[in-house]
């Protein structure tokens, strides 16, 4: 791969693996990643999106292949991890960002059901992979990106696992940066604002109709009036990754037009 419409080829050789990376933030960063001449392992438990992904970066001439992985399961990650080992000596780029959204406010009681989920794919399984992965990161230089969120930050009504789970990402994100410098790993953490994802049209009786509506609302939360597409976090992430950000470790980039507030849609 010599040219991308970036035109910029940092990853020439480099092995990566994106949790979630078959939808929305994690495919666009499997294709930036990829069209800048990464071999790009797509780590996701959803096989159907995560092949039709590897098979889109193929056609292009980039290198990908599907490894399939439950993060709300031990042995499954376990298992990812050893496929990993099998196949590749190093893995260079680690970007931790499968998870998942539910909703329930503290008062009644709704989020009960949804904590043990939400925490055990977007929390301990993220630590749980990055561990089984260690040993291939710490072959050669290697970089991780961890997705936290504005929530994280914010602390919104309806969604406090979510958010508490993506507040807890950037300590998580500065302990890893800690504990892993003695291998010559980065870590850092990527805050989205709102993300035109499968995360918020996927569920939607018409998830097409409902993308098409996100992509031309106006919000009045950030500076910028409007949502982000998921190409505008990877080329972040595809940041944080590189050499270019070679000073930067245990931080957390915000990438939300400029935020200001909550959500509010005008
Ligand atoms: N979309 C947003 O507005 C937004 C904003 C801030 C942060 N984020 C964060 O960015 C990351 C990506 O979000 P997105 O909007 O692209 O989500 P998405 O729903 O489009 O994609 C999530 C991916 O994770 C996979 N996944 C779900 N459960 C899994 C499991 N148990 N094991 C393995 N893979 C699993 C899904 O199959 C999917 O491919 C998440 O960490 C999310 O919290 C998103």
């Amino acid at each position: 791969m010599n040219t991308n419409q970036w035109g910029t080829i940092r990853f020439t050789d480099k092995v990566a693996l994106i949790t979630g990376g078959a939808s929305g933030i994690g495919r666009a960063t499997a294709n930036r990643l990829a069209a800048e001449g990464a071999h790009v392992i797509i780590a996701d438990n959803n096989a159907d999106m995560a092949n039709k992904a590897v098979s889109e970066i193929q056609e292009v001439g980039g290198k990908a292949l599907f490894v399939e992985v439950d993060l709300a399961d031990d042995e499954s990650v376990s298992a990812a991890a050893s496929a990993v080992t099998e196949k590749f000596s190093a893995l260079h780029i680690l970007v931790n960002n499968a998870a998942v959204l539910r909703t329930g406010r503290i008062e009644d009681g709704e989020w009960l059901p949804n904590w043990d989920v939400e925490t055990a794919i977007g929390l301990r399984g993220w630590v749980h992979i990055t561990q089984h992965l260690l040993p291939l990161l710490k072959q050669e230089s290697a970089a991780i990106v961890n997705l936290s969120s504005e929530g994280g930050y914010l602390g919104r009504p309806g969604q406090w696992v979510y958010d508490a789970i993506k507040a807890a990402l950037v300590s998580v994100t500065k302990t890893m940066a800690q504990e892993f410098v003695e291998y010559g790993i980065r870590v850092n953490a990527v805050a989205p604002g709102w993300i035109v994802t499968e995360m918020h049209f996927g569920t939607a009786p018409n998830p097409a109709t409902q993308k098409k509506v996100l992509e031309e609302l106006t919000i009045t939360s950030c500076i910028m009036k409007r949502l982000a597409k998921p190409e505008e976090i990877a080329a972040t992430i595809a940041f944080l990754l590189s050499d270019d950000a070679s000073y930067i470790t245990g931080q957390t980039i915000h990438v939300d037009g400029g935020r200001w507030g909550m959500s509010v849609r005008s």
